[in-house]
This record gives C-alpha cells, structure tokens and sequence, in this order.
C-alpha cells in the first residue's frame, strides 16, 4: 500500500463523524449503489455476509419517518433486539455522558428543556432530515457473531459513504420502532439493529460541528510483546 493511500484512509476514518443536520439534496442512485456495493465488501465469519438491508429514500422515506413520529407519539416501543441501560459499565456510562453534553450543549438544549428535547427525537425519528435511511437487519437468531458481522457492514459502509462524500448518522434509535420500520416497508425475517441515515451534510448546522474524541489508545489497548 502506498503512503498516500495510507495517509487518504487514516483521514477518511478519522474524519468521518455521526452527522445529525442534513440537506434535503438526494445523493445520485449511481452513488448509492456503488457505496451500498462497496459495503457489501465488509468481512464476516466464514463469508457468510449474513446482513439484509432495506434503503429507504424519496416517499417510501416520507412515509416512514411519519410513521415512526407517529409511534413514539404514541408510545409503541418495540425492539427485535434487546436493550438495557445495564449493559453499560461505569467507565462506559462516563463516556456516554460525556457525549450527551456534548450533544446537548451544541444544541443549545439544557438539562430542564423537556420540549426541546422532545423536537430533538422527533428529528432523529425523522432522520436528521436526511434523504436517505438505511435499516440493517441480523439474522433471525441474533447470535452475537453474526451480529457483528452486521456492525462489520455498517462501519464499512459509514466509510464508503464518507469517500464519496456522503454524511451519515447511525442510529440505534430506530431499531426501538423495529415492529413499525417492518410493517411500513414490508419486511419479513430478520432482526433490526439500526438505521443509518445519510446524505448531505448541513454545512452550517453547530451540531455537525461536534467532535467527541476518543479516549487515549492505552485505555483500551494493550500490547504484548
Ligand atoms: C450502533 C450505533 C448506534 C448509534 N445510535 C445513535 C442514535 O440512535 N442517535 C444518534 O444521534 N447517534 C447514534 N450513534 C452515533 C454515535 O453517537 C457516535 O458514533 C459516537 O458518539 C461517536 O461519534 P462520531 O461517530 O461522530 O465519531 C450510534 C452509533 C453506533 C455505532
């Protein structure tokens, strides 16, 4: 490999980021399709390529962000796959709260702002406005290795959007409406990871702005030798 393309992706992985303000602007099908190709790429144990994932854009997106607004209005959580606070440790919860400031703190939303917050998830639910969502499904058993080998997807395919210049959020969020993204687009097996929104970035939106950082390598990281 040669230096520049070493030096092309050590920026492109250190320069992508979760992008939350979006540009009405659809990305051309052309692009979507060699991104969504390139995703297909990604490893996974034994090649078993074990993700589906349904890419929503135009009035199938419109449809969909109105019927998840419509079910978190309404209260109707339902998850294909389990979640939990307690599956953070404390070291993990830090960090977690560290980036909700963060967050909050670029949006100019306080601790007590219970409105704002509400609009807040109304606009995740609505994909940061994005033009684009994709939904990533596991496979019915939901085994942690083949679960992974989705997460394997979903950064390769964060990365392929990034090279060609398209912006995107993963969200977890969604896979908390996974019985309305199913019944809305239609789809049958599968268990619902996330989502990822995509398009183009709101140049000008301070919440694009955010860089949360990363704890030192150390922290996570050990070496033997
Ligand atoms: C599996 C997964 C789920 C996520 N869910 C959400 C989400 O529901 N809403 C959101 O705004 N960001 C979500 N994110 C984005 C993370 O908050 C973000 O990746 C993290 O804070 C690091 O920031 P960066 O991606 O800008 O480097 C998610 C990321 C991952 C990998």
């Amino acid at each position: 490999m040669t230096i520049e393309i070493a030096e092309a992706v050590g920026q492109l992985i250190r320069d992508r980021r979760a992008t939350r303000a979006f540009l009405p602007d659809p990305v051309p099908p052309e692009t979507i399709e060699t991104v969504f190709g390139l995703a297909g790429s990604a490893p996974s144990n034994a090649n078993a390529q074990p993700w589906q994932v349904e890419v929503v854009s135009g009035t199938a997106r419109d449809k969909l962000a109105d019927a998840l607004v419509a079910a978190h209005q309404a209260g109707r959580r339902t998850l294909d796959i389990p979640y939990d606070e307690s599956i953070y440790s404390p070291v993990h919860q830090r960090r977690r709260a560290a980036f909700g400031t963060a967050v909050y703190n670029a949006l100019g939303i306080g601790r007590g702002d219970e409105d704002l917050r509400t609009d807040y998830d109304l606009k995740s639910l609505s994909f940061y406005d994005a033009p684009h969502v994709a939904l990533l499904y596991a496979p019915e058993s939901a085994n942690p290795r083949l679960t992974a080998d989705v997460g394997m997807y979903a950064q390769t395919l964060l990365l392929a959007l990034a090279a060609h210049g398209v912006a995107s959020c993963p969200q977890g969020v969604l896979s908390f409406y996974s019985k309305t993204i199913r019944d809305t687009l239609g789809v049958t097996g599968g268990k619902l990871l996330l989502g990822i929104s995509f398009g183009y970035a709101d140049p000008d939106a301070p919440i694009n702005a955010v860089n949360v950082g990363r704890e030192p390598m150390l922290e996570t990281t050990r070496f033997h030798r």
